[in-house]
This record gives C-alpha cells, sequence and structure tokens, in this order.
C-alpha cells in the first residue's frame, strides 16, 4: 500500500456516532434514514429518543446499534445530576436504561452485548460517591466500546482484503461499512481495504428490499471512498453471478452461533444458497462481539419482525393495496454450511465449525474485561 493510500484508507470521511465532551456532553447520530439526500447529524437529548432511534433505523448496523446504546445510558443518566440524586437511586436508574435500551431491537447481539459491559460498570462502581462518578465510569467503557470497534474495523479489513485475488468482482448485501460500525465497517472493510490496496475490485452491492441499505447506504460509501461498484436489485443476484461477474460473496452479520449459523439481513440466505449453486465462496466478516456463543442453532436467534408499512409504502410511496397480509421479518439465518469462511479480527474461521468458531472468536478483542 503507497503511503496516500494508507493515508486515504485511515481516514473516514463520515461518522455514525459521536460523542461530544465529557459527561455532560452529546450524543450525536448521523441520521441514516436522512441518506443519501442528506448527511445530517442528530443531537441525541434524552434516552427516548435514542431508543427511538435505533428502532426507526437513523443509527443501524450491528456494532453502531452496540456503541450508541453504550452512550445513550450516558445520556440517560443526565438528569440525575441536577437533582444531585443519591448513589442509590443512581445505580437504580443505570440498570433500568439498560434494560429499556434492550428492548429496542432484539436481533443484533452487539447491543446486547454492549448493555451486558455497562451493567458490569454498573455493578463494579455500585459504591461510589456520586452519580457524575458513575456516569464518568460509564463514559469510558462506552468509549472503550467505540475504539475496540474500530480497531476491530480495520484489522477485519485486512483479513479480508487477504483473500481477494486482485480483479475480482465481489457481491454484497446490506450496509456493513463505517456507517454500521464504528469506523470503516466489516465486510465493506475488507472491500475497501482491498481496494486501497490497488486490488482493482469491482462491487455489486444488493439495493437489499425493503429499507433499500444497500441501494441508499452501501452504494454512498463506496462512492465516497472512490471504489468501482454497481447497484443490482436483489433478484439479480443470480443472473450476475451465472454471468461470471463476481468471483466473491461477502456480508456482514448481526448474531453468529457457536456453531457459525449467521442472521443477518434478509436476503442473506438466499444469496448463500446461490453462491453454492454457483461454486462462488460466500464469507461473512464480523467482529467478535457479533458472536453469540450461548446458541448453537441458528434456528434460536430472535428474529425481528418489522412493520408492514415498510415493503407496502416505504419512503412515503404505497406499492401495494391497503388491507393485505405482509411478512416482513428483517433478518434471516444462513446454516453454517453454506459459509465458506467468517473474517474477524483475530484471524479467519475455515472451515466453519463450533470448535474453531469457539477457539477463534472466544480469542477477539471483545472478549477482553
Ligand atoms: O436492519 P439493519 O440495517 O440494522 O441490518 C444491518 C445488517 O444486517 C448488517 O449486515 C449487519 O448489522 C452487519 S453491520 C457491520
Amino acid at each position: 500500500m503507497t503511503e496516500q493510500m494508507q493515508a486515504n484508507s485511515g481516514a473516514s470521511p463520515y461518522v455514525s456516532v459521536r460523542w461530544q465532551g465529557d459527561s455532560l456532553g452529546q450524543l450525536e447520530l448521523l441520521d441514516q434514514t436522512l441518506l443519501p439526500e442528506q448527511v445530517r447529524m442528530i443531537p441525541i437529548q434524552s434516552v427516548e429518543q435514542a431508543h427511538e432511534a435505533i428502532v426507526a433505523l437513523r443509527v443501524r448496523g450491528a456494532p453502531a446499534i452496540g456503541i450508541a446504546a453504550a452512550y445513550a445510558v450516558v445520556t440517560g443518566m443526565q438528569p440525575l445530576f441536577h437533582r444531585r440524586a443519591s448513589i442509590e437511586e443512581s445505580v437504580s436508574q443505570a440498570r433500568s436504561l439498560c434494560d429499556y435500551l434492550a428492548t429496542s431491537r432484539p436481533t443484533a447481539v452487539n447491543l446486547f452485548w454492549a448493555l451486558d459491559r455497562m451493567r458490569r460498570i454498573i455493578a463494579r462502581n455500585s459504591n461510589v460517591a456520586s452519580a457524575v462518578e458513575l456516569t464518568n465510569q460509564l463514559l469510558r467503557e462506552a468509549r472503550q466500546i467505540h475504539d475496540e470497534d474500530r480497531r476491530m474495523c480495520h484489522a477485519i479489513g485486512e483479513f479480508g482484503a487477504s483473500l481477494f485475488e486482485p480483479g475480482s468482482g465481489i457481491l454484497t448485501h446490506c450496509n456493513t461499512g463505517g456507517l454500521a460500525t464504528a469506523e470503516f465497517g466489516t465486510a465493506l472493510a475488507a472491500i475497501l481495504t482491498a481496494h486501497y490496496q490497488g486490488k482493482q475490485i469491482q462491487v455489486y452491492a444488493d439495493e437489499t428490499r425493503p429499507l433499500l441499505q444497500g441501494a441508499r447506504l452501501t452504494m454512498w460509501e463506496l462512492q465516497q471512498h472512490g471504489v468501482p461498484s454497481t447497484l443490482i436489485c436483489d433478484s439479480m443476484a443470480a443472473q450476475v453471478m451465472r454471468e461470471g461477474r463476481v468471483q466473491y460473496v461477502i456480508v456482514g452479520a448481526d448474531r453468529i452461533t457457536a456453531r457459525g449459523d449467521t442472521a443477518n439481513k434478509i436476503g442473506t440466505y438466499g444469496l448463500a444458497v446461490l453462491a453454492r449453486y454457483h461454486q462462488i465462496p460466500f464469507f461473512v466478516a464480523a467482529p467478535s462481539s457479533t458472536f453469540d456463543l450461548t446458541i448453537i442453532d441458528g434456528a434460536d436467534i430472535p428474529i425481528e419482525q418489522r412493520k408492514s408499512e415498510e415493503i407496502t409504502a416505504a419512503f412515503g410511496k404505497r406499492t401495494a393495496p391497503l388491507d393485505i397480509q405482509v411478512y416482513n421479518p428483517a433478518f434471516d439465518v444462513t446454516p453454517a454450511e453454506l459459509i465458506t469462511a467468517i473474517i474477524t479480527e483475530v484471524g479467519v474461521i475455515h472451515p466453519v465449525s463450533e470448535d474453531r468458531v469457539r477457539s477463534i472468536a472466544g480469542r477477539g478483542l471483545s472478549s477482553v474485561e
């Protein structure tokens, strides 16, 4: 990589989540529902607003949800400062904030993982002198979760890029870039790293119905980084594979079980089936914070069901009759046997087996307390 490329690859032109100031400071989110038309950071003034932002996908993508929720706990503690709440009340409030934020979205395990880390900080600091002191510790932990994710993304990028032959076509689904993480992404980090290494890759991005994360967000990110890329409708993936335009498929993950079954954006499972038929390697890229080693079978992953209007009247345009039945699961589960390799920040899991998942994910950055 040349120095210029290195410089480019390190600096992200946008951030999805940021905290300004000390524990009296403010959470800001890049409102992803406005992209690609507007790039706007919104201030988050309350925990309820943070909860709404996660539910409405203003902030989305498994790692970014976890980071935003961690900071939102700090936001939720701020009203206690003004009325000099007791430490007992502060601890109880901090726990309630974690419980409340955990109700926002059910599938991405990073949310629960980040909130568990915040709960551990609450438990360790239940004897400190004031709400401010407890909140300072909570902010420190949120910043650490944020920083770790940044480092994990860059490491995933390096491991992932090493798997791509120069000149390849790469198909991806949903959005797994800097918008979905602290910086750079997971599957998209592998793509961006390969691009900055000068590998001359060509990306095909699924538009990702119904909410178009691929069209609105991934194409926007690829454009910011100047990566040669082509948008396709989800239904075109089979044809693109048959025409020999792609040599790899790479996607992110919302939750990976101990044997490697992977929940990711709806449509991922279909892509894995297509990739197997066309003998194309199918890669999943995710940090260790996305693994849920308490679950073995992917059928046990809770799948978020979203509103029917996202299919019948998304983006303000009615595209189906009123009063019809709609099924709108936000995620599906790809069985481990369809996954060629899982790329993490500590190495590549290949072949995908329970032994290898447990040994590599267990060594991840996120498992260090
Ligand atoms: O519903 P979303 O947009 O939050 O779904 C996001 C995905 O499915 C991503 O692929 C996943 O979270 C990985 S992000 C690095």
